[in-house]
């Protein structure tokens, strides 16, 4: 696996064309995913490692994708923690008894990786299936974003409480982060420990923050999760929505790989990165709604900007939108896999003179 394209990529070393996946390739464009989500609940597909393997493999068997991401969710440790986590349908997640209060925060466990070893049973089935052929990653929140969930009790437009939190009872928000950290590093070795080949971690709302909140309220934490990681060939991937502006200090907490919001040129912010740290993006995902021909456009012009970089991982800057047509993410991972185009055949016809 050390071999393959994703890792040698990750690691910033040289690969004959860059690699490919895409944040939410397991879901609800692919009308197979349909096909299992019709018969059970989110959580039951998350926690029945048969089920969250057949998900995990659908774009592996249809989209031939160079890796494959565990198909779980990022609330899951705030789950194992005590939060009471169920999804609905066009509504998304919710906490049934958000954490607001200095007993609520004391109420939450750590000592809870026994409640996550569903993941470990599915990381095991999904080695099997894959039988060496490309990696899988593994991944986990960052503390800030679940921090939101667990305090807001589900998604939210203004992240209003979470930031009253850090603004008015920082301490509060140190210890709730400082738990949620904890079992992080824990949850994700656990992750290595079962067989994953790369890690990412989703810091999806960063973006909320102002610079100097994101350095002390979740900067740090990202920088002690991945400081506490078994990562020897495994390559440490850190997402955030609001990478073009945070990348510089995400590069601190020492990832190997940025994942990059479609924000920001991909070649500006990896010229602006220490050397061997690699840059996964940016495509911005609405391009996939667009036609063919546009489609091309855009990745090609991405990949030539990227040409002779190593450490360049095609990916989005954010996930896949659920109403993004299934045929139009097959061709772009089809034309990746052709770059650079070959001249048509015959297309130069040398005219002699005579
Ligand atoms: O990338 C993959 O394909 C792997 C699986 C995966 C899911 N969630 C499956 C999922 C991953 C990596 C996640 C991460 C996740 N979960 C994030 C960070 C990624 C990002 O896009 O920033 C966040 C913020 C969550 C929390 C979450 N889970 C929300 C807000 C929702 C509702 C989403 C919505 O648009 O309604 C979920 C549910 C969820 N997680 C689904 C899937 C396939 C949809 C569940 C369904 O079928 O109803």
């Amino acid at each position: 696996m050390r071999d393959s394209l994703m890792i040698k990529a990750a690691f910033s070393e040289p690969t004959e064309r860059p690699p490919v996946w895409m944040m939410r390739q397991a879901g609800r464009f692919m009308p197979q995913y349909w096909e299992i989500k019709n018969k059970y609940s989110f959580l039951e597909m998350c926690k029945t490692p048969e089920i969250a393997a057949d998900v995990t493999m659908l774009p592996v068997d249809l989209l031939d994708i160079d890796a494959a991401i565990l198909f779980s969710d990022i609330l899951v440790t705030g789950e194992a923690m005590g939060g009471e986590l169920s999804f609905t349908q066009n509504i998304g997640p919710k906490f049934a008894n958000p954490v607001r209060t200095q007993k609520d925060i004391d109420n939450l466990n750590t000592d809870c990786l026994g409640e996550l070893q569903y993941v470990a049973d599915a990381i095991k089935v999904i080695q099997q299936r894959l039988n060496g052929s490309i990696p899988l990653i593994g991944f986990a929140g960052a503390p800030f974003t679940v921090m939101s969930y667990l305090v807001e009790g589900g998604s939210s437009k203004d992240f209003k409480l979470t930031k009253l939190m850090l603004h008015n009872e920082p301490e509060m928000a140190h210890q709730l982060l400082s738990k949620i950290a904890t079992v992080t590093a824990d949850y994700l070795n656990l992750q290595i420990a079962a067989g994953v080949n790369a890690v990412q971690i989703f810091d999806s709302w960063a973006q909320a923050l102002a610079w100097d909140d994101y350095k002390e309220f979740s900067h740090r934490y990202i920088a002690e999760i991945i400081s506490k990681l078994n990562r020897k060939d495994i390559p440490v991937i850190s997402f955030c929505k609001g990478s073009s502006v945070f990348a510089p200090l995400m590069a601190e907490a020492k990832p190997d790989v940025i994942s990059i919001d479609w924000n920001v040129d991909l070649l500006d912010i990896k010229k602006r990165l220490p050397q061997g740290v690699a840059v996964q993006g940016n495509l911005d995902p609405h391009i996939l709604y667009a036609d063919k021909k546009v489609i091309k456009e855009r990745i090609y012009r991405l990949f030539d900007r990227m040409k002779g970089e190593n450490g360049f991982i095609f990916n989005l800057g954010h996930g896949i939108m659920p109403d993004i047509p299934f045929d139009n993410v097959k061709y772009a991972v089809e034309i990746i896999k052709q770059y650079p185009p070959q001249p048509p055949k015959g297309g130069i016809i040398a005219v002699g003179l005579s």
